[in-house]
């Protein structure tokens, strides 16, 4: 099995912010959960460089567009770097191979016939980059998104991609594959946009207005729209125009946030059922992050998480760690850089951190650093090692995005359970008389290994932290084959490494 996870290129008119680092991470820790598991995984995360409003973000900044964009892309190159995300492509619209492709593109539609070219006038929100009609503006006549950006009105000829000849397959498509769009929220909505007949897709800009894209090659006056040159990255990606790309593109899975359903679910598919391509394989989409209260984060209320700032602070697994606990996807979900602080000392911090500190100390002053010879089971010890087990199974499989946040909150349970049993057990008196010493020698050993299974079921999710705390424990993750918990994989004898302090309370 081999899977192609993409994430959305993100515009790079301002810094990165935590909406990128989120689907950054969720799409890393799926590649990351698809390795362990054994498959072959390609990841592609990025910037869009072209278009309206990054043009404006060039112009502002009184550098020339590729210096403007050289320094942007590496900022968000460093970000996702800092946050551990273990990309295969960092993509760039600026490179020349996907300039190759775009054009590539817009020639076949052209030569198939596939465009007209025809005057529009119409409402355009530089901040969507779209255009909108009169019912998606509000009273007021805004982007609902955009509400500090006025919309502007445009009257100019451009080509137009004729979308509605392609929408009643597109409709069989999606009902004939229900794991085509996850989760079905998001199914039902894209069934919804494809009820109506489809507008054409303005697929160019005039020079005049907008410089930076792919000339097109049949009309050196125009440069491609943005959204049809960015989607097309997903196949520039893997090699497309050239042969061999299909090894890839047949298993595409593309991670979205559900702003951007239409131009993913609706314009995507049609572009390439006109150039006769195959489609992607799923669509995985994600609500997105609120401040604390469930407001929108902005830069006035002084309510935004800047993921960098989180970084520095608390490391890159406290951040991933939340994003993966906390983040739902069929609805919004709040973020504060207190809530971030607070899950980490409570849970990674506390729970974790802590108790493999207890527990690995209490080997090095009593048992001489080795793990000690566990006696017979007891049902206690039975029942510990079944729910860890359990819960460390959640990780192995299959995982999908919307059952990330479930399988992060069993594992916290079963680290609450590990905690309690180890507290119960009490080893540390129970060690001082000959009748119980076996008794501790299991109730650490029991322990130990729980803790061992559950930092490696957190592997793609913290990655950093688990082969630190594995290392501790002289249990590195198994090579050579797919993950499989197990228990016992860190038997009595073992020579524990030295053991410091995995998360330093904030
Ligand atoms: N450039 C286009 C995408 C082209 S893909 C072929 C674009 N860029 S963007 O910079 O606006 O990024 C949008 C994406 O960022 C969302 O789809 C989502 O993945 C992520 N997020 C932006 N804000 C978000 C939140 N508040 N919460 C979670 N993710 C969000 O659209």
């Amino acid at each position: 099995m081999r899977a192609y996870l993409s994430t959305p290129i993100y515009y790079v008119n301002g810094s990165p912010h935590l909406g990128h680092a989120h689907t950054s991470v969720m799409a890393d820790i799926l590649a990351r959960h698809h390795r362990l598991t054994g498959q072959e995984t390609l990841l592609s995360t990025g910037c869009d460089e072209h278009g309206q409003k990054n043009q404006a973000a060039a112009e502002a900044s009184g550098l020339t567009p590729e210096a403007y964009l050289d320094g942007r892309s590496a900022e968000f190159r460093r970000v996702f770097d800092a946050l551990e995300v273990d990309y295969d492509v960092f993509v760039r619209t600026s490179r020349p191979e996907h300039h190759r492709a775009v054009a590539e593109v817009a020639d076949r539609l052209h030569r198939g016939g596939h465009l007209v070219k025809r005057q529009y006038r119409g409402i355009y929100c530089t901040g969507c980059e779209q255009f909108k009609k009169d019912s998606d503006l509000t009273a007021d006549g805004l982007c609902p998104e955009h509400p500090s950006l006025t919309p502007e009105e445009l009257d100019e000829t451009n080509y137009f991609l004729e979308i509605e000849p392609f929408r009643a397959r597109l409709v069989e498509h999606v009902e004939a594959d229900p794991a085509f769009v996850a989760p079905s929220r998001y199914r039902n909505e894209l069934l919804n946009m494809l009820s109506q007949p489809l507008e054409p897709l303005c697929i160019s800009r005039p020079k005049r207005r907008v410089t930076l894209g792919v000339t097109l090659p049949f009309d050196e006056d125009y440069v491609a729209y943005v959204w049809f040159d960015a989607l097309i990255n997903y196949v520039s990606n893997v090699g497309w125009p050239d042969p061999g790309y299909e090894r890839w593109w047949g298993a595409a899975h593309h991670l979205i946030g559900k702003d951007i359903l239409k131009t993913h679910g609706v314009y995507w598919p049609i572009m390439l059922m006109a150039l006769g391509l195959a489609l992607p394989r799923r669509l995985i989409v994600h609500g997105h992050w609120l401040g604390a209260g469930g407001v929108k984060m902005s830069k006035t209320l002084g309510n935004v998480v800047n993921p960098e700032a989180v970084v520095e602070r608390l490391g890159p697994d406290a951040l991933r760690y939340f994003l993966a606990r906390h983040g739902r996807v069929d609805a919004d979900s709040q973020i504060s850089a207190e809530l971030v602080a607070t899950t980490y000392n409570a849970e990674l911090a506390n729970k974790l951190g802590n108790l493999l500190s207890r527990a690995g100390k209490f080997v090095h002053t009593r048992y001489d650093g080795r793990v000690p010879e566990p006696g017979p089971l007891e049902p206690a010890d039975e029942a510990l090692r079944a729910g860890v087990l359990e819960a460390a199974a959640g990780m192995a499989g299959p995982l999908d995005l919307a059952e990330l946040a479930g399988r992060m909150a069993r594992l916290v349970a079963a680290a609450d359970e590990l905690n309690e049993y180890f507290t119960a057990q009490a080893p540390w008196t129970l060690v001082k008389s000959e009748d119980t010493a076996e008794r501790a020698r299991t109730a650490v050993q029991v322990t130990l290994d729980g803790l061992r299974l559950v930092f490696e079921a957190l592997a793609a999710v913290i990655p950093a932290s688990s082969e630190r705390a594995l290392a501790m424990l002289s249990a590195p993750l198994p090579q050579g084959g797919p993950w499989a918990p197990r228990l016992d994989r860190l038997p009595g004898g073992t020579p524990l490494g030295e053991v410091a302090t995995l998360f330093p309370r904030a």
